[in-house]
Parts: C-alpha cells; structure tokens; sequence
C-alpha cells in the first residue's frame, strides 16, 4: 500500500515560474518573473561573494543584522520581523500557523497563486473573491468572508494585474472584517509605487495585532536567487512565525547581501527610475499598437490580447519566443487571453514593441 497523502494535496497544481530559456538559443530576453533589469547591488554580490569561506557555518537563525537593517531603513521596531526564505516562505507559515482543515484562506479572483497553494497544503479551502476591472474587490471580499475565513490574502500592488488599492480601501477592509481574520497585506512591489495614495501596510499592522505585511529582497533589490523576504507583525504573529519556522530558514549570505542591498540606495532608486521611465513608455507603445496594456503599479504590465486564437495570447507568446523574448503566460492565473511582461531595460523593451508590433500587423 502507498503512503497516505494528506486530503488536499493532490488538488495542488505545482506553481510553474515563468521560464528561463528557450531551446537552441543562447541569449533570451527574460521578461517572465519580474526580476530586477538592474541585478543586483554590486555591493550585495560582494557581501554575497564574501562568504564563499564560510559556508561550513551556520547562518544567524536570528537574523539579528538584517532585521536591524530593515528597521533602520523602513523606521520598523526590529523585534517585530520576521525573514524568510522568500516572502513564499512566509505565505506558507502564516498559512500552517492560522489556517487547517475546515477553514478559508480569501484572495482576490486574479491574486497570487500561492496563496491557493499554501491554503490547499494545509487541508484549508481557498476561496476566491470576484474582482471588478482587475482589482481586488473590498465589498466582494467582505462578502466572501464567513465565520470559517482564517486569512485574507491581499496582493498590493497586485501580481500580475499591477492593480492596487488605496489605503483608505484596505483600511476599509481591515475595518470590516472580524478581528480574528488575519489580513496579510502582501507588498511585494511596494518600493515601486509612488502614488501618493498608497500605504504598504505596516501603519495597519501598527494599528492593531491582526495585520501583517509582507516584503520581498527578489523584486527591486534583484536578490531572487537568495530566496530572501521579510513579515512586519504584531508581535503575537512574530512570536507565532518564530515557533514554526525553521531554525536557520535563511542563509547566511542571503542575510549578508540583504544587509548590503539595504545600504546601497542610490541602486534601489536607480532600479525605481529605470521602472518609472520605461513602465509608461512599454504601456504608451502597446495601447499604440492597439493592445490592452493594464496599468501597473509595479515592475510588469498585463497585456490582454484578442479573443480569436490567431491574434491571441498564445499565439504572441509563441511569436516573441521566436525572437528569443520570453514573457509570462496567464492562463494559470484565470486570464488565458493575457500576457505578463517584466519591466526590462531600454533594448528589452524596445525589442519587445517591435515585436508585438510585428505580430500585430501580422
Ligand atoms: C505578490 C507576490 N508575493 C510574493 C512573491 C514571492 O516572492 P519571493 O521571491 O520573496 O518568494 C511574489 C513573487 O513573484 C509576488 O509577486
């Protein structure tokens, strides 16, 4: 007999990433995960670089150094982060800690995918909320809650629409729902916003002890491959994470770079002006070419091609493919007639336009 595997498993798709290569071709243009064009610090790589000598010690559980380097930049009490492996550490945690069988994890209709993993993982019922014009929707996810929701996962900005709430709407949330849902306010691209009406969510985890923030190193501090994130909590879901995580959940010199990364802001500003500058212009450049180019708060813009299958979203993907582009297919996330792209450089994107015009004109 097989071993028995717990109920809820085997309904779990695997998260696919967006792909790094395409067969037969050296240099591909990698617009499928929204990785920083920049890379990263060169003084992250070296603080990275540093530690090829130390690889037989074990990292610092505690994750003293960058939690104090976190607290310092973004004026947060240290004792209230937690890091992780990748802010999908964290999505799992939080998950295993709050939710179990029987219960609901809420998530907007287009929201993370692994927010439906973590939830179907641990036995609970992900329950997805509708969502108007791309955006999560507040009065669709209050209405979606019920005595049995545990977590209410909100992407903000939102991956891969690049849709986002105000802050007024999130509060409006954490206002409405019952105190014992934890809302995790997922800001995994909050260094790239600049409206003004935009709050990351750490003034609600302040505000009360049911709210968490999630932060990543992988998106404009390009440290993906280190698998690098961090949680702002009330310090009873500090306390929580920091009895189910495991004890060195991150490496020594993703702590090292992340520290590093951290300390070089003229970087992260120029990994920001690069995105202001070519975001708009890709979006200008699409709309031009008479596609749907959402807008985006973030580093990646969904592009939503036409209904019939010559001119559609696969077709596309198949055509910058050949010209060794490789954007993100949506189908997973529920917008088959989609495409996410990642906010290269210049040639990136001027490559891509000239590709989807190519396509376009047939
Ligand atoms: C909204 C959102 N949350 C979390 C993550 C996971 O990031 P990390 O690399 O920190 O695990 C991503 C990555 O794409 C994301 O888009």
């Amino acid at each position: 007999m097989a071993p028995i595997v717990r109920p809820g498993i085997l309904d779990i798709a695997p998260y696919v990433g967006g792909e790094a290569g395409l067969a037969g071709r050296q240099r591909v243009i990698r617009l499928a995960s929204n990785e920083s064009p920049l890379g990263p610090s060169p003084r992250a790589a070296e603080a990275y670089r540093a530690l090829a000598g130390e690889l037989h010690r074990y990292p610092d559980g505690g994750a003293h150094a960058l939690r104090e380097a976190i607290g310092r930049t973004f004026d947060l009490d240290p004792a209230r982060i937690v890091c992780g492996a990748g802010s999908d550490e964290l999505i799992g945690l939080l998950t295993r800690a709050y939710a179990g069988p029987g219960d609901e994890v809420l998530f907007s209709r287009h929201g993370f995918l692994m927010y439906a993993i973590a939830a179907k993982s641990v036995g609970a019922t992900p329950v997805a909320a509708a969502e108007r014009d791309l955006t999560a929707d507040v009065d669709a996810l209050i209405a979606a809650t019920t005595a049995r929701t545990r977590i209410l996962f909100l992407a903000n900005p939102n991956n891969p629409t690049g849709s986002l709430l105000p802050a007024d709407a999130v509060q409006r949330l954490r206002e409405a729902l019952p105190d014992d849902v934890l809302l995790v306010v997922d800001a995994a691209y909050a260094e790239y916003v600049s409206r003004n009406d935009y709050e990351p969510g750490d003034a609600l985890v302040d505000a009360g002890d049911n709210v968490v923030m999630l932060r990543t190193f992988s998106k404009i501090y390009g440290l993906a491959a280190l698998r690098l994130g961090w949680a702002y909590c009330p310090p009873s879901v500090a306390d929580v994470l920091n009895r189910v995580r495991g004890p060195f959940n991150v490496a020594a010199p993703a702590l090292a770079a992340g520290v590093a990364a951290l300390a070089d802001a003229e970087h992260t500003r120029a990994a920001r002006e690069s995105n202001d500058r070519w975001l708009p212009w890709f979006r200008d450049q699409a709309g031009a070419l008479g596609l749907t180019a959402w807008p985006s708060a973030g580093n990646f813009v969904l592009l939503q091609f036409a209904a019939d299958p010559a001119r559609g979203a696969d077709a596309a993907c198949l055509f910058l493919n050949a010209r060794g582009i490789i954007p993100r297919r949506m189908a997973a996330y529920g917008l088959p007639d989609c495409l996410r792209v990642t906010i290269g450089g210049e040639a990136d994107m001027g490559a891509v336009v000239d590709a989807l015009a190519a396509f376009v004109a047939g």
